[in-house]
């Protein structure tokens, strides 16, 4: 997810273009650069880091004036934060400048044949060779509208483009597919963003643009057409939103709009893994798939929501390799002197990439000689950057301390490395691992579903908003999200909430049960039979001790029903893969406890985002 914006009128592009991109830091914020059109061509400046570094590079070293122009705030995906990674990137001549926002899935093969042609690139990012294309279209004589157009059908993936032709002054041409584009409509000036806090201090009038369309904005005009040329309905509507509403989409928090990204970023981080042989591809796992084949265990280490997502990651690795995998706290793994060998995989799973429990967890393991993959949020953070591979989730910057997006991508990442390495191990077939991801890419859709059916939750949050104490159960993969249930309480509510495996309930906890307390139960779906009537009885169990069950199980789950005094319905997806939908309700309803109570959700007292110390 980055920030990227498009400006054209009367005023200094280089000071609307900045100050767009300060309001919408938030998106990304490894590095930011602008391209400005000007008689001298086109001027590009460009810094690794926050904003302030840009600036601080005008400053050094001024750009002509201009009223035209591209800016871009970063959060890595394909290469690292660097300067020469930043946006924006040129065509081979110069002639064209672009700034890019997604995935280009194909960006392999499209690389590999300007490479052919000749063309050096002068960055790692996928974004370089679309700049390279339009520039191919731009030089055989098409406008630059053609040009986009021509480009993008060349695409796969997920995009929003905006580019500058320094021989076309005073147009700005943008495409859009599965990444977000709006249009800023001023008096005499044009503004294009990725979300309207970019341009709201000048304009409050927008234009949503849709799903494969191409947009040409000059001083007093709009024009959007559909990629293949026909012309396209476009909405115009009035931003009420004040500044800080705007940043957050309208929503009150943070964390609520992370919660509600999750469907788009559990599908961004499946971008590009399936081959066109349908095979998975992990391009980031630079680890030889011959010592992958002789790991014989895997330890993976992490840190609260991260440590729940690696518990889950434990029952599908094991089922799908066979191979023995122990999770392991980061603060306590190299204090029990860890039995890690060079055949040791350690697999560090870390949002942000710098907590330093987990970064220590990684040099002790490298030191044992073991290898490392990290699965992390943030390019080119520490943590990747001393292992040896790394999968990148690709949720965006997650600004709540409270972790949400975060965990479900993290999720999706250890199902990638688990059918990754059934693969090359042959523990399953071919058309099984395939299966399977199918699956994985329908999670999306089946997230949209449950985050669109929330009234039951937000009543519940309302009827319990006073309640002291609550408990979560599950079983197999339930038990992680009901330790990530009661963790999310926690750590905004302020609540006591505590999560237990539901079969331990009988060895101590159910001595807590006491009329009225609020008992959240995740429920298997019905394939797993033994499972799924073991934990149908613990919630027998805890009602007939006078608990409020709050069952949590697959639509149509009547046996699951006939206990519950709530029922929330989830869709029907394979056992391992419940945990993504299963965490939703629950991550929805900590955050409205949370704000009924006033709490600062997005900063919950005593905690941070990133803990850099042991
Ligand atoms: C902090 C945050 C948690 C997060 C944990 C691990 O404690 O408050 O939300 O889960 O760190 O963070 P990481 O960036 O390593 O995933």
């Amino acid at each position: 997810m980055c920030g990227i914006v498009g400006y054209v009128g009367f005023q200094d592009a280089q000071t609307a273009i900045v100050s767009g991109l300060k309001r919408m830091e938030y998106r990304g914020y490894d590095s930011a650069g602008i391209a400005l059109v000007n008689e001298r061509g086109i001027e590009v400046r460009k810094k690794a880091g926050k904003i302030a570094n840009l600036v601080q590079e005008l400053e050094d070293h001024p750009i002509a004036p201009s009223h035209q122009g591209i800016g871009h705030t970063r959060w890595a995906t394909h290469g690292g934060p660097t300067d020469e990674n930043a946006h924006p990137h040129l065509g081979a001549t110069g002639r064209v400048g672009l700034v890019h926002n997604g995935i280009i899935e194909n960006f392999a093969s499209l690389a590999a044949g300007l490479a052919a042609d000749g063309v050096v690139l002068r960055s790692q990012t996928d974004s370089e060779i679309v700049a390279h294309l339009l520039e191919r279209e731009v030089l055989v004589g098409h406008s630059l509208v053609e040009a986009m157009r021509r480009t993008v059908v060349q695409l796969r993936g997920a995009f929003t483009l905006v580019a500058v032709d320094a021989q076309s002054p005073g147009e700005v041409v943008a495409a859009r597919r599965s990444s977000p584009l709006v249009v800023g409509v001023g008096q005499s000036e044009m503004f294009l963003a990725s979300d309207v806090a970019s341009f709201i201090a000048y304009t409050r009038e927008a234009i949503e643009l849709g799903q494969d369309q191409i947009v040409r904005i000059t001083p007093d005009t709009v024009e959007v057409t559909m990629f293949d040329g026909t012309s396209a309905v476009t909405r115009p509507y009035h931003i009420d939103w004040d500044l800080s509403a705007a940043q957050k989409d309208g929503y009150d928090w943070f964390m609520r709009k992370e919660i509600f990204e999750q469907p788009k970023a559990v599908a961004d981080t499946l971008l590009g893994r399936i081959g066109a042989d349908r095979q998975l591809v992990l391009d980031e796992m630079r680890i030889d798939t011959a010592h992958l084949r002789t790991i014989d265990a895997i330890i993976v280490v992490a840190a609260g929501t991260a440590y729940h997502a690696g518990l889950i990651a434990k029952y599908a690795i094991e089922h799908w390799t066979r191979i023995p995998v122990e999770v392991e706290l980061a603060s306590e793994f190299r204090y029990r002197d860890p039995i890690v060998t060079s055949t040791t995989l350690v697999v560090t799973i870390s949002q942000s990439g710098e907590t330093a429990d987990t970064l220590m967890a990684v040099r002790h393991a490298r030191e044992q000689h073991a290898k490392v993959v990290s699965i992390c949020n943030t390019n080119g953070a520490t943590i990747p950057r001393e292992s040896d591979a790394v999968i990148y989730t690709h949720a965006g910057p997650e600004i709540a301390v409270a972790s949400t997006k975060g965990f479900t991508t993290q999720l999706i990442a250890c199902y990638l490395l688990g059918l990754y390495l059934a693969q090359i191990r042959g523990t399953k077939f071919g058309d099984e691992v395939q299966r399977l991801v199918e699956e994985l890419g329908s999670l999306s859709g089946k997230m949209d579903e449950v985050l669109d059916d929330l009234d039951g939750v937000l009543g519940l949050a309302e009827q319990l908003r006073d309640a002291e104490d609550f408990l979560f159960l599950g079983r197999h993969v339930g038990y992680p999200v009901a330790l990530e249930g009661a963790l999310k309480l926690k750590e905004i509510s302020y609540t006591h909430a505590e999560g237990f495996a539901a079969g331990e309930l009988k060895h101590g906890p159910i001595a807590l049960v006491e009329k009225g307390l609020p008992i959240f139960i995740v429920v298997p779906p019905k394939g797993r039979d033994q499972l799924h009537d073991k934990v149908v009885s613990n919630i027998q169990e805890v009602r007939a001790r006078g608990g409020r069950t709050i069952v949590l199980a697959e639509r149509g789950d009547a046996d699951a029903a006939a206990f519950a005094d709530v029922f929330w319905p989830l869709p029907i997806v394979p056992t391992l893969f419940q945990p993504v939908l299963a965490i939703l309700p629950l991550q929805v309803f900590a955050c409205q406890i949370a704000t009924l109570n006033g709490h600062d959700v997005d900063q919950p007292r005593n905690l941070a985002k990133s803990v850099t110390v042991e």
